[in-house]
Order: structure tokens, then sequence, then C-alpha cells
């Protein structure tokens, strides 16, 4: 079988490591794979590189894609589902591997819910916000990240009675800044689940100034709206906002700076949190999901995505994980919570 594979939307830690998984795996299955470049723009454009075990070795800790990414959507375009169908057709694909997160992933739906087109999922975000699966590849190293930056501004905001408020990534679903904030030891943790006033967390930080600690560590997640937070109206190809543009982190910190008085500074950790290696968690994860595609492939399971059910990898259909977003729930916040302050 010819086998496409491409990467889409986000770069994320662990995509090397999912094409070379399902290069390694599915060369035992008598597959032959086609990389395609940016991820749906390599296919409308037929911009391919073909790809084997010796050019996807070494690569699995590498970050970003060696098969470039782009927020193509095909279906904004005229008739653009079917020159996608077309497109794969004369490239002799049988089946494509797309590795991506709601938007990528949606589109695979499409083409094969209204073309019949064989393709397999791997879900993928920094955001974890896919449902049908407990985690995407990814995740995990951000909230590293993350927590790593967490780590170093504490000392810094303890040394000069500082109010940071820390940005972090996840569009509308909030698990970033609660994953780092748990781990990172956060005061507070504002996520787009929650609403939340700046004036609660001028009370949290006024209450810990009267416990004695005059720092605070705030980590907001960009998908906050604080209501005076403008909407730059700026959208990408699948209708989303570039939220990290409306600057929450930014605006709560003046906010905050305003209303107490103190010194309250932004930090806005913004595309670190996608760039460097994964860390061994996402290796591994991303190396099994690169598997089970090859393995779903060969054995037909189109319309359907590799996913992690606790420990175990499985498959589910693609429109479970594009159905809705998968947002953080109000138990979890709460478990959060009982650490901030
Ligand atoms: O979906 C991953 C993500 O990093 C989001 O957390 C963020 O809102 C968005 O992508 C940023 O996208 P871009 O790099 O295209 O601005």
């Amino acid at each position: 079988m010819r086998v496409g594979i491409l990467t889409g939307g986000g770069d994320c830690p662990g995509l090397n490591a999912v094409i070379r998984g399902v290069v390694r795996a599915g060369v035992g299955l008598d597959q032959e794979h086609l990389g395609l470049l940016r991820g749906w723009k390599g296919l409308l454009e037929a911009d391919v590189r073909p790809l084997d075990v010796a050019n996807t070795s070494g690569i699995r800790h590498r970050g970003g894609t060696i098969l470039g990414s782009s927020r193509t959507n095909p279906f904004s375009l005229e008739g653009g589902g079917a020159r996608a169908v077309a497109a794969a057709r004369e490239l002799g694909l049988d089946a494509l591997v797309a590795i991506g997160g709601e938007d990528t992933l949606g589109v695979a739906n499409r083409l094969h819910a209204e073309f019949d087109f064989p393709v397999v999922g791997v879900p993928k975000t920094i955001d974890n916000d896919l449902s049908g699966t407990d985690y995407t590849f990814g995740f995990w190293t951000a909230v590293q990240i993350a927590v790593d930056a967490l780590d170093r501004l504490h000392t810094t905001a303890e040394s000069h009675d500082r109010v940071l408020v820390v940005e972090v990534m996840g569009r509308h679903a909030g698990w970033i800044a609660l994953e780092s904030g748990l781990a990172g030891g956060a005061d507070a943790v504002l996520i787009p689940e929650v609403p939340t006033s700046v004036e609660r967390v001028c009370e949290h930080i006024t209450a810990r100034a009267e416990r004695g600690s005059l720092f605070s560590l705030i980590v907001v997640s960009e998908g906050v709206q604080l209501d005076e937070v403008a909407d730059t109206g700026e959208v990408d190809q699948f209708g989303h906002t570039l939220l990290a543009k409306a600057g929450v982190g930014d605006q709560l910190a003046a906010r905050i700076s305003d209303a107490l008085g103190v010194e309250a500074r932004a930090v806005v950790l913004g595309h670190v949190q996608r760039g460097g290696s994964p860390i061994a968690y996402d290796r591994s994860l991303a190396s099994r999901f690169g598997v089970q595609a090859a393995r779903m492939v060969a054995t037909g399971q189109f319309g359907r995505m590799a996913a992690l059910r606790g420990a175990t990898v499985v498959d589910v259909p693609l429109a479970e994980a594009v159905g809705t977003l998968k947002t953080v729930p109000p138990e979890a916040y709460a478990l959060a919570q009982i650490f901030f302050g």
C-alpha cells in the first residue's frame, strides 16, 4: 500500500516520532510512504517527498516536523474536498495518515464522511483539547516547559516582591494552565472554562500579602476573556481568533497594578511551549500512536483515530474526536484550587 503522511496545524513536540513510528511499523506491513509537505497544502499541490526507514531515522527526539506544517483548510477552497481526493488519487495513495488537532482531523473526518476517503488520524496538540483520547502527544512537553518557566519565575518574583502573570497557550481549553499551575505552584490559575474577575484575583493577591507573601505567580490561559480584552478580529483559515494577540496576560498584569498599586509584569510563554524536544512520555506516546496508525491502515480502520484510553492505545471514530472540544471539567479545576494561594 502507498501511504501518505501529513502533519497539519500548529507544530507540536513528538510529530517526528509519530512519522518515524508510522514508517517503521508500516514497512513491516508492506506499506511504502510518501510525506506530504506542509499539511493539506502538500496534498493539494502534490508537494511530496518519499519517506523510508533511513530518512526517518534519528528524528524521534527532534522538535517540529520534518514534513513542515500549515493551517491550510481544503474546505475553505471552492471544491476543495473533491480536489483533495483527486490529488490523492493522482499520487497513487491507498491511504493517508493525518497527524493533527481539531482542524486537521476535522478535515480528515469530512473527507472520510463525504468522500469515503481512506484516512486514519493521530491526535496531536499541545492544547490537549481533542475528545476521544485521554491525552494528545505534545501536551505534557508543553506543560513541562511551562513548569520549568514557573520554577524560574518563582525565585525572581519572590526576590522582588512582584506579581508575575504567566500567559500560557491552550486556545479555548485550560489544560496547559491547569496542569502547569498545579505542578509549578501557581498562586492562581485562570482558565476559559471557569469565569472569574480581576477583583477576585486581586483579593487573592491581597490575602497572600496579608499572610506575608508579597509575591504572587498567576497563570492565565490565553483563551481567558477579561471584559475589556479586545478581539483583534484576526482569524486563521479555520476561523480561529489569534488569541495570543489579544494579550490577556498584559491586560491582567496592568489591571492588577492599577488596582493594587503593586508591580505586576506579564510573561508570555508563547511558542516556546511548542518548540524543542519532546519529553520521554511524548516520544513514547507518539511512537505508539505511529505504530497504531500503521496497523489501522493495514486493517482498513479508516475514518478512525489512534487514541489513548488509560494506559492503552486504541482507536476511536474520528467523528468522536472532533465532535466536541475536550475542556477542563469543574472537578479538575476544584482539585487544583486546593493548592492556590
Ligand atoms: O493549537 C496549538 C496552539 O499553539 C494554540 O495553543 C495557540 O492558540 C495556537 O496554536 C497558536 O497558533 P499560531 O502559531 O498559528 O499562532
